[in-house]
């Protein structure tokens, strides 16, 4: 029996299942609870933000039906963004960089997307900032057009507060633990699971490379975690500990489950088991259910991750299961207070310098 007859693919985004993870690597009398937005209609958390811009930006008459919307992504919201242009009839430009995968442009011009590309690195060595300049640039060219700006826009975590936030409080675990790009989809996962229960430890899983919460930048593989900046959207207050991963272990959790459970994630999905599994076996916590968000799907990376061949163009070798055990052991879990407190510091030093 159905419950309820959908009338716009939009209305299919959220309320997606949980899975339990039996694994041998979940120690026993402990429960990893797995979070799967890839049961969103293009397969990814980013619907749900996608939705919540363009609802907003619906709301307050700054996207009309006929309008256009121009966005900066690599990926995920692009798709989502298509297909809510589709949905609602409104036109969607992506700017894109060159190393955006060929089926990201066809995803998004299969809903009709324009998409415009840049080639020019910023000086990070990321596409970040210059597409965000080729954003401007269109903006200026199509009046009236809106830029979610997912980034800096408070209506991204607000979202993720209102409805991934709740369906997450609401399997009552001790810790919760996510990816990190704008910080958007945790940061409001976090404002609502503290808000009902104040006492759960949420944890950031980034990916070595990342400058998000500090360091140099360098290039890396898993797609959609992690940043050559901190965007507006990743508040520190709302985060208890961070943990980082390389490609390399990221990618090995993902084809162990897949050939052991059946479950096909993509990378950033890796880094959030990576981390959930490390907290739940290592002593210095006492969690006994943890939440595992996971953004998106391995269908994505088919011919990446899931490729033996593209592994090795990479030099990547896949760890087995007791190396994974070493690394989850080993691993550091950094307080998010002492980087608030470094960053008080060196703000304050700038300040006395400036003054
Ligand atoms: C696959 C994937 N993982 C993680 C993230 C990070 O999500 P957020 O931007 O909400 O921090 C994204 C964002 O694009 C993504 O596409």
């Amino acid at each position: 029996m159905y419950r309820t007859i959908y009338q716009n693919i939009a209305d299919c985004i959220g309320n997606t299942p949980v899975l339990e993870l039996h694994h041998s690597l979940v120690p026993d009398g402990k429960r990893l609870l797995l979070k799967l937005e890839y049961f969103n209609p293009s397969f990814s958390i980013k619907d749900r933000t996608a939705l919540g811009l363009v609802k907003a930006a619906m709301a307050s008459g700054k996207l009309k039906k006929g309008g256009t919307l121009i966005e900066s992504t690599s990926g995920n919201l692009g798709k989502s963004l298509a297909m809510l242009g589709a949905a609602y009839g409104f036109r969607v430009i992506v700017v894109i960089d060159a190393k955006t995968s060929a089926s990201v442009i066809r995803w998004c011009q299969t809903y009709g997307a324009q998409m415009e590309m840049v080639y020019e690195t910023d000086k990070n060595g990321g596409y970040q900032k210059t597409r965000v300049a080729r954003v401007r640039q269109l903006l200026a060219q199509n009046p009236g057009a809106f830029w979610p700006n997912q980034y800096d826009n408070d209506q991204n975590p607000a979202f993720h507060y209102a409805t991934t936030g709740e369906e997450v409080a609401a399997l009552k675990a001790d810790a919760v633990f996510g990816s990190v790009s704008t910080g958007g989809h945790l940061c409001g996962i976090s404002r609502k699971v503290k808000e009902k229960r104040p006492r759960t430890t949420v944890i950031a899983c980034d990916v070595e490379g990342s400058a998000v919460f500090g360091g140099v930048f360098h290039s890396y593989l898993v797609n959609g975690a992690g940043l050559s900046w901190r965007s507006g959207n990743t508040d520190l207050f709302l985060l208890d500990k961070i943990c980082t991963w390389s490609d390399q272990e990221a990618f090995s959790i993902c084809r162990l489950l897949a050939q052991d459970n059946g479950l096909l994630v993509g990378g950033s999905g890796g880094l959030v088991i990576c981390g959930a599994l490390a907290w739940l076996r290592q002593k210095r916590s006492a969690a006994k259910s943890v939440v595992a968000v996971i953004p998106d799907s391995g269908v994505n990376y088919l011919e990446q991750i899931y490729s033996d061949e593209w592994l090795a163009g990479k030099n990547i070798s896949l760890l087995d299961q007791s190396e994974l055990e070493e690394r989850l052991a080993a691993k550091p879990f950094l307080d998010a207070e002492d980087l608030r407190d470094e960053e008080c510091v060196a703000q304050g030093q700038l300040v006395e310098q400036g003054s």
